[in-house]
C-alpha cells in the first residue's frame, strides 16, 4: 500500500496500517498531531467503497465523505467522539466519488503511543442499505455473540484495545506482564476470527463494550 513520503509512519504506525491493509473493511487511519488530522493512510477496501483513488484520500481529512444529506449532529457525534478521545459508532450518509449516498456505519477509534499520547486515529467504514435506519443489527448481534465467547480477562483486555491502549499500558493497568498480555491478545483475536486489531476494535465497540 503506498503512502506519500511526508506521512511516514512510525514503528506503530507500520503496525496499524498492516492490520488495516489486511483488512476486507474499509478503514483509514489519520494523524491527529497534523494540521486538520488527515488521513496518512487508506486500504483497498476504501477505495473501492468510496470510488476514490488513494492519491485524492491521503493528506485531506474525512469530511470529504459527507454532503447535503449528511445529518449534523451525527457529524458533531464524531467530532466529539475526536475530541475527547474515546471511540465512536456513527450511522451517517455519507457520498460516493460520483456523488451517489450511502449510509455508513463508521467507527472511528483513537490509538496512543506507550506514552499514552494521542497518536492516530483509525476510521472504518461498512455500507448500510441507504433505507435503513437505527442500529445495523446483524452485525452486532455477530459483534455481541462473538465477545461474549470471551473470558472476563480476554473481554478486559479487548475493551482496553478498543480505547486505543497499546500492550504496555494494559499490562500496567491490569498488573500482568506483556507476555501475559500478548498470550490473551493472540487467543482473543483467534475467538473473535479475525488476524488484526482494526477488526478487533470494530467487533468490541459493535458489542458496545
Ligand atoms: C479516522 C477518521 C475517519 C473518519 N471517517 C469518516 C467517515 O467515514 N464519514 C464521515 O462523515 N466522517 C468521518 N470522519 C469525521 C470527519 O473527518 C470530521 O472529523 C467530521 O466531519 C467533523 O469535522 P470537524 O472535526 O472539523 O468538526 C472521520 C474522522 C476520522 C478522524
Amino acid at each position: 500500500m503506498e503512502q506519500l513520503v511526508e506521512y511516514k509512519l512510525d514503528a506503530h504506525g507500520e503496525n496499524l496500517l498492516e492490520s488495516i491493509r489486511r483488512s476486507p473493511i474499509a478503514s483509514v487511519i489519520s494523524n491527529p498531531r497534523l494540521a486538520d488530522n488527515p488521513i496518512i493512510a487508506a486500504n483497498e477496501a476504501f477505495c473501492a467503497l468510496t470510488g476514490y483513488p488513494r492519491d485524492e484520500i491521503i493528506g485531506r481529512n474525512c469530511k470529504f465523505l459527507a454532503g447535503p444529506g449528511t445529518e449534523p449532529w451525527l457529524t458533531e457525534r464524531i467530532s466529539a467522539g475526536v475530541r475527547e478521545r474515546r471511540p465512536v459508532l456513527v450511522e451517517i450518509m455519507n457520498y460516493k466519488r460520483d456523488r451517489s449516498p450511502f449510509r455508513n456505519a463508521v467507527l472511528v477509534a483513537p490509538v496512543f503511543d506507550t506514552d499514552g499520547e494521542l497518536e492516530y486515529f483509525l476510521g472504518s467504514q461498512v455500507e448500510l442499505p441507504v433505507q435503513s435506519s437505527g442500529p445495523s443489527s446483524a452485525r452486532q448481534a455477530r459483534a455481541t455473540a462473538l465477545v461474549k465467547s470471551l473470558s472476563a480477562r480476554q473481554r478486559e483486555i479487548l475493551e482496553l484495545i478498543a480505547r486505543g491502549q497499546r500492550n504496555k499500558q494494559i499490562a500496567w493497568q491490569l498488573g500482568l506482564s506483556e507476555k501475559t498480555v500478548d498470550m490473551h491478545r493472540t487467543l482473543l483475536f483467534q475467538k473473535l476470527d479475525t488476524h488484526n486489531v482494526a477488526d478487533a476494535i470494530r467487533i468490541a465497540v459493535e458489542a458496545g463494550l
